[in-house]
């Protein structure tokens, strides 16, 4: 993957001629010799890139041009690194056989473009770098036209220094000059050329949807837009094309896919953007497991891209399941350790005031845990709301733990057999305490288990089996009902078609009701979400009753969606992958930021262009607007 004049991802110092105190040196040296006249590119053509020559040039003339990466003055000899995206090229300025060339070389700074004629030459044996593609030649200039200057960047760009954030989003323009942001980048581009042919091969159409729109409820706020020509009403920018790809599937397209971006006012993560990349994808008569193989072989052609061999099928498990055991909707499948329900006899129970469910995470060889470590862990549970915990150790002749001395050895074995425990692992114990003044949810019981899951595995520093854990959680739950505003709302999306066997009780115990939806996780991440879609008019008002719309709401909203479903629509189904998240665990990066040419701040922000920004007074005007200050 890496440019061929790269020699390696790019994480560490490329070069070897250098110091990091000698390259420091040279950037902070204010240069107040520079002449203040440029050359001029006039109409020369690059002959080649910095990182194209080879043993095999040697002999020929060339005409190359880039930045200079560094400097290296050895008096009568000045040697220059050109850089450009495809590697770094040596090219030495002799005094003796072209001193316009070295006079001009002795006065460069990293960063200054320039462009030199000269002839390729055969480096010495010792004088060979193995580092760089280029490494066995070096360039002997004849000619040096400095084309441009540069200010001291305020940070190298020419290595991988640890530089805060802030001030690469603020000089955005030359942290992407760097190696590792151009192999992402560039690596980007592959993956949605990937995605592209893979679809188009496989009868996809791209049809691109509009953002100047109403709102599509996907569970965030909207960015809006206000309207010039009709004052006091707004656009809201999409946070996802679902209607309108409905829409297409109900005009006959039978497959559309877009990568396309979308549109969320939601709090911040690492993982999380304002704006956002999906490959959205849609077809009429859908079959689950159809759509699964196909998503399945589109993964295979995009790891294909880094050279990794993804195992297929990918493990399938319910939503249900998955909270059971890891305690997330989207669980890490690279750790074994998987949380069980033990069950004790109802007086057992009531001697340490616990609350069933009881549930267990057998931990292999993690009896050496120390005290200090378990009481951290019981310190997480109950910032997760959970007081209950305990845990017991196995050893060969029985077992260790608090809960002895009111259970007895006898209980305690049962316990660690139902946990699967052999001697040497630990036991984590999470319940909810009767004692409690308020009883905490199963639900938060299962966050608290699935928060010390993660611990545990970082905490312990568990290694993980195989590199590429991708999951399908199927089976979501159609509802949640929120306390706080006393109604239901879609766990996935209004659009979501409920189980046909759960129908009937959609009014009756919505609860129970699970959605025809799924997601896709990879290493704990969810990278995709999709569903089979509700394509009957009758059942959408249902959804929508359910979800508080009265009719009038539902019609105001959607009434064009509904009234487009009286017209004919075919079965369809979907899912929309998070193409941002997925490059950026393909990169191996940490941060979807290192994937995005342009992003936000923590906080929303454009640092670089500082938006977003105050408008003129004219331009709200305009709007109609008028902005009350807090
Ligand atoms: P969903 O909301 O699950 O589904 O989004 C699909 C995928 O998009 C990615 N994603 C994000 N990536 C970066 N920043 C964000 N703020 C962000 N929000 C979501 C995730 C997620 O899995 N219309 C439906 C899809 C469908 O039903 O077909 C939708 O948007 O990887």
């Amino acid at each position: 993957m890496n440019p061929p004049g790269f020699s390696s991802p790019g994480r560490a110092s490329r070069y070897d001629q250098f110091s990091k105190a000698e390259y420091l040196r040279l950037t902070r040296k204010p240069n107040r010799k520079m002449p203040s006249q440029l050359d001029l590119l006039g109409g020369r053509e690059r002959t080649h890139l910095c990182g194209d020559l080879r043993p095999s040039h040697a002999g020929q003339d060339v005409f190359l041009a880039g930045w200079v990466d560094r400097r290296r003055d050895l008096g009568n000899l000045v040697f220059l690194d050109l850089r450009d995206h495809r590697g770094v090229t040596q090219v030495v300025c002799n005094k003796e056989t072209s001193p316009g060339s070295h006079l001009k070389a002795e006065r460069v700074r990293p960063e200054y473009v320039v462009a030199v004629r000269g002839k390729v030459v055969l480096r010495s044996n010792d004088t060979v770098n193995k580092q760089l593609a280029t490494g066995e030649v070096e360039v002997h200039s004849e000619e040096l036209l400095v084309l441009n200057e540069a200010k001291t960047p305020p940070f190298p760009v020419s290595e991988e220094t640890r530089t805060a954030e802030e001030t690469r989003l603020r000089y955005r323009f030359l942290d992407l000059r760097r190696g590792r942001m151009q192999q992402n980048l560039r690596l980007r581009h592959e993956a949605a050329q990937t995605v592209r042919e893979v679809m188009t091969r496989k009868g996809f159409v791209e049809i691109e949807t509009p953002f100047l729109t109403r709102s599509t409820p996907e569970g965030a706020r909207d960015f809006l837009v206000p309207s010039r020509t009709a004052p006091g009403n707004f656009y809201a920018l999409p946070q996802s094309p679902q209607i309108f790809k409905q829409l297409l599937m109900i005009s006959g397209f039978d497959r559309y896919f877009q990568i396309v971006r979308c549109f969320r006012d939601e709090d911040m993560r690492a993982d999380r953007q304002p704006e956002f990349t999906q490959i959205d994808i849609e077809m009429a008569f859908p079959q689950r497991d159809l759509l699964f193989s196909l998503i399945e072989d589109l993964m295979e052609a995009l790891f294909g891209l880094i050279g990794e061999k993804i195992a297929r099928p990918f493990p399938r498990l319910t939503h249900a399941e998955a909270i059971e055991k890891y305690g997330s909707d989207k669980p890490h499948l690279g750790y074994a350790l998987e949380w069980r329900t033990v069950s004790l006899p109802d007086a057992e129970q009531d001697k340490i005031r616990l609350q069933p469910p009881l549930k267990a995470l057998r931990i292999p060889g993690g009896a050496r845990v120390s005290r200090s470590q378990l009481d951290r862990w019981q310190d997480l549970a109950r910032a997760n709301s959970i007081s209950w915990f305990s845990y017991l150790k196995a050893n060969e002749g029985g077992t260790d733990s608090p809960l002895k001395k009111a259970l007895g050895e006898s209980i305690c074995r049962e316990m660690r057999v139902a946990a699967g425990a052999e001697p040497g692992d630990l036991v984590l114990l999470l319940g909810r305490s009767a004692d409690a003044a308020s009883v905490p949810s199963q639900s938060q019981l299962d966050i608290a288990s699935g928060e010390l899951r993660n611990e545990v595995i970082n905490k312990l520093e568990l290694k993980q089996s195989g590199k590429w854990n991708f999951a399908w959680v199927t089976d979501f739950p159609m509802f949640e009902y929120n306390e706080q505003d006393r109604r239901f709302t879609a766990v996935h999306h209004p659009f979501t078609s409920p189980r046909e066997e759960d129908l009937e009780q959609l009014e009756s115990h919505p609860a129970a009701v699970k959605a025809q939806a799924y997601d896709l996780v990879l290493n704990g991440s969810e990278i995709g979400g999709g569903s089979i879609r509700i394509h009957r008019r009758d059942i959408q008002i249902r959804v929508f009753q359910m979800l508080g719309f009265t009719d009038e709401q539902a019609r105001e909203r959607f009434g064009f969606f509904l009234e487009a479903l009286e017209y004919g629509t075919p079965p369809h189904g979907g899912i929309a992958l998070g193409f941002d998240r997925i490059v950026t665990l393909m990169a191996g990066e940490s941060s979807i930021r290192d994937l995005i040419a342009f992003p936000k701040t923590a906080s929303g922000m454009d640092l670089m262009c500082r938006a977003p920004a105050e408008v003129d007074a004219s331009q709200l005007d305009e709007l109609g607007l008028s902005v009350r200050k807090k």
